[in-house]
């Protein structure tokens, strides 16, 4: 069973929740006004989640929050490793941060953490060229944050806890959610995969699932405070319960969240193909809380890069699986994730990726270039096309992709579709935005107080992203 950070270790930490809180003080009593943070995101939902308990422990240590950069006093950048332009993104950032703490704030901190951190080439270099940088810790050491906070506010030099373990779990770290009606429920952390190009396991440990007494506590306290919405996350669910004593898995996870009173909606990512099968299709079909959507991700289209990506599947594996959730679930969405140009893909590798996304015809794709990543075996593997014939295909697969997703989505139009409201629209002040069971953002006129509500929507008209309409009376 995975290793539990003990309480009396949980209880140590907590203990620097007054130290910071006195040293907030002070400040306040200098400046007329508290310590500001700013907590930035990168990356997936996992660090969505990681970044709301950032803000839970920041909030706990009597932190205010901004945001805007140049009225921080705290910022912290919780980073990604998963592609190279993410990382060269969040350099940018140290760039635009560092300049002003040079020229405006000197007394600024600056905290980065999170996957990319977490990879000791990256702390080497910010070791040597990044001096200001007052802390930086990866993933395992998240919960210790008051502590190194502290020892950062005391220390000359840049306090870094970069520890590589396999991982534990820390449960009843404060949490400060981004929004009142929908949440992330972590229910397992990790991942043993190790697919060639993916850098996740080295920065994220070994797979180990939460105790479900405490999956279910987090839901029913979510649900009571008004949630009606979970996306359960891990980075591969379906491996849910193996690490576990008891016999339990993710099938039988979503049985017992289905049954948790005021929660309407749930969701999950990600499914790893290779253990997806007819127990999880099952619950999903019977559960009526389930959402019918499922991410699916089969990575490539031929055989040969699947095996080289050690996918663990071949293609008429992953199709077979996904017709079957398919035809047992009424009106499923499915989506997936895709990479382009994986060092031996070959172009007629890649044109038996078009040919899956023609016969599966997924709502939507998030797709990706190869990337690098240095320590991985792909890493190491010669690439066979060019980068510029890379970008060619790419362009190839988003614009075949694009009639399919438009046609999906034109599909909706007539239909009256009920969509939990997120709020009003980036946009447009007047229209708001919200998503359907099967995750399609829905634009339509309607007053902000019904953010948080679920509405019927008649649709009216369809984009290759999203979806027009008006409530229905
Ligand atoms: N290069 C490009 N895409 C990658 N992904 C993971 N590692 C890489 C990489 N090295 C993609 C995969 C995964 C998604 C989260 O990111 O498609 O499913
Ligand atoms: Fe990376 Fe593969 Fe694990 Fe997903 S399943 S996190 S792609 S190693």
């Amino acid at each position: 069973m995975a290793n539990y950070i003990n309480n009396e270790e949980m209880a140590r930490v907590s203990g620097f929740y007054e130290l910071l809180r006195e040293e907030n003080a002070a400040f306040e009593a200098e400046h007329g006004r508290r310590r500001r943070a700013l907590v930035e995101t990168h990356g997936c939902q996992q660090n969505e989640n990681d970044s709301e308990r950032i803000r839970g422990m920041l909030k706990e240590a009597g932190y205010d929050f901004c945001t805007e950069l140049e009225q921080a006093d705290l910022v912290v950048f919780n980073t990604c490793a998963v592609r190279e332009n993410a990382e060269d993104k969040i350099f940018g950032r140290i760039g635009i941060l560092k300049h002003i703490k040079e020229k405006e704030n000197p007394d600024m901190t600056i905290v980065l953490c999170g996957c990319m951190v977490q990879q000791e080439h990256i702390a080497e270099k910010i070791r040597k060229t990044h001096r200001q940088i007052d802390l930086v810790f990866g993933p395992h050491a998240l919960y210790r944050m008051p502590e190194l906070l502290y020892r950062s506010y005391n220390s000359r030099k840049t306090v870094i806890d970069i520890e590589n373990t396999d991982g534990a779990i820390a449960e009843d770290i404060p949490v400060m959610r981004d929004a009142a009606h929908k949440a992330w429920v972590s229910v397992m952390y990790g991942c043993n995969n190790f697919c060639t190009y993916c850098i996740v396991p080295y920065v994220r440990g070994r797979e180990r699932s939460r105790k479900k007494e405490c999956i279910l506590a987090e839901i029913k306290e979510l649900a009571a405070d008004g949630v009606t919405e979970i996306t359960l996350l891990g980075q591969n669910v379906n491996s849910y319960g193996k690490d576990l004593d008891e016999d339990i898995d993710f099938a039988d996870l979503i049985r017992m969240v289905n049954k948790v009173d005021g929660i309407e909606r749930i969701r999950f990512m990600t499914s790893h193909p290779k253990d997806f099968g007819e127990r999880l299709i099952d619950a999903m079909a019977e559960c009526e809380k389930v959402c019918p959507q499922l991410h699916l991700p089969f990575q490539a289209g031929s055989d040969k890069v699947l095996a080289d990506m050690n996918r663990r599947y071949t293609r008429a594996e992953y199709l077979e699986k996904l017709n079957k959730a398919k035809e047992r679930i009424e009106n499923l969405a499915i989506t997936t994730d895709i990479i382009v140009g994986f060092p031996t893909e070959r172009q007629e590798d890649f044109e038996e990726t078009l040919t899956l996304l023609k016969e599966a015809e997924f709502d939507m794709i998030f797709s990706f270039i190869y990337s690098k990543r240095v320590g991985t075996p792909a890493a190491e593997m010669e690439s066979v096309l060019s980068e510029e014939q890379k970008h060619k295909n790419f362009e190839r697969m988003l614009e075949l992709q694009n009639e399919i997703s438009r046609k999906k989505n034109e599909a909706y139009v007539g239909k009256v579709c009920r969509v939990l409201v997120d709020g009003e629209s980036k946009t447009d002040k007047d229209m708001l935005t919200g998503r359907t069971d099967t995750g399609k953002i829905v634009n339509f006129p309607g007053d902000s107080s019904l953010e948080g509500k679920y509405v019927e929507v008649e649709i009216t008209k369809a984009q290759t992203w999203s979806l027009y309409g008006k409530m229905a009376d």
